[in-house]
């Protein structure tokens, strides 16, 4: 082998690295791995979707994407307490943080199914309320 070869020969490691790195840190097709960043834009989008949402059938819909987006964001881990363990304390805020977002998200379908339209902005106040309470909480990382 000579030398160009193994100039070669690393140049294609260091691609293959690169590229598995990019997949890893969900910059590849790996349509599965949103990061938690994509899924909160998501919760906003769903939300300001339900808001202004004028037929039952569309408010559910977004209550629903709104719901997805917030449970996989529950299994993620803030860029502030990266490297923490599963079951620290931080770790244990945020995901209850999550839950009660979760909860109040059910409550609204619940409300909506059973016609209490009139309810719902006071329940999307509260949701506001969860939301300003943990992004202060863990606002080293928030821009918005
Ligand atoms: C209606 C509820 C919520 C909305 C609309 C919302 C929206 C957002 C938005 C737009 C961002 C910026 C995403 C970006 O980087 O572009 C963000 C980031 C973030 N939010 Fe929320 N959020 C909500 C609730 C929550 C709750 C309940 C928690 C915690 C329990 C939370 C924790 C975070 C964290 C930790 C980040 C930074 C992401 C990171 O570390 O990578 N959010 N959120």
């Amino acid at each position: 082998m000579n030398k160009y070869t193994v100039s070669a020969l690393i140049a294609i490691v260091a691609v293959v690295a690169g590229l598995m790195a990019l997949g890893h840190y969900g910059l590849g097709n790996d349509s599965q791995a949103r990061s938690l960043q994509t899924n909160m834009k998501q919760i906003q989008r769903s939300y300001k979707a339900a808001l202004k949402a004028e037929d039952l059938q569309t408010l559910l819909g977004s209550l629903n994407e709104m719901k997805a987006a917030a449970a996989e964001a529950r299994t993620q881990t803030p860029r502030s307490i990266y490297g923490e363990a599963a079951d620290s304390a931080d770790m244990q805020d945020y995901t209850a943080g999550m839950d009660r977002l979760l909860k109040q998200i059910d409550e609204a379908v619940d409300l909506a199914s059973q016609g209490r339209l009139s309810e719902l902005p006071a329940l999307f106040d509260n949701m506001d309320a969860v939301k300003e309470e943990f992004h202060e909480r863990f606002e080293s990382m928030i821009q918005s």
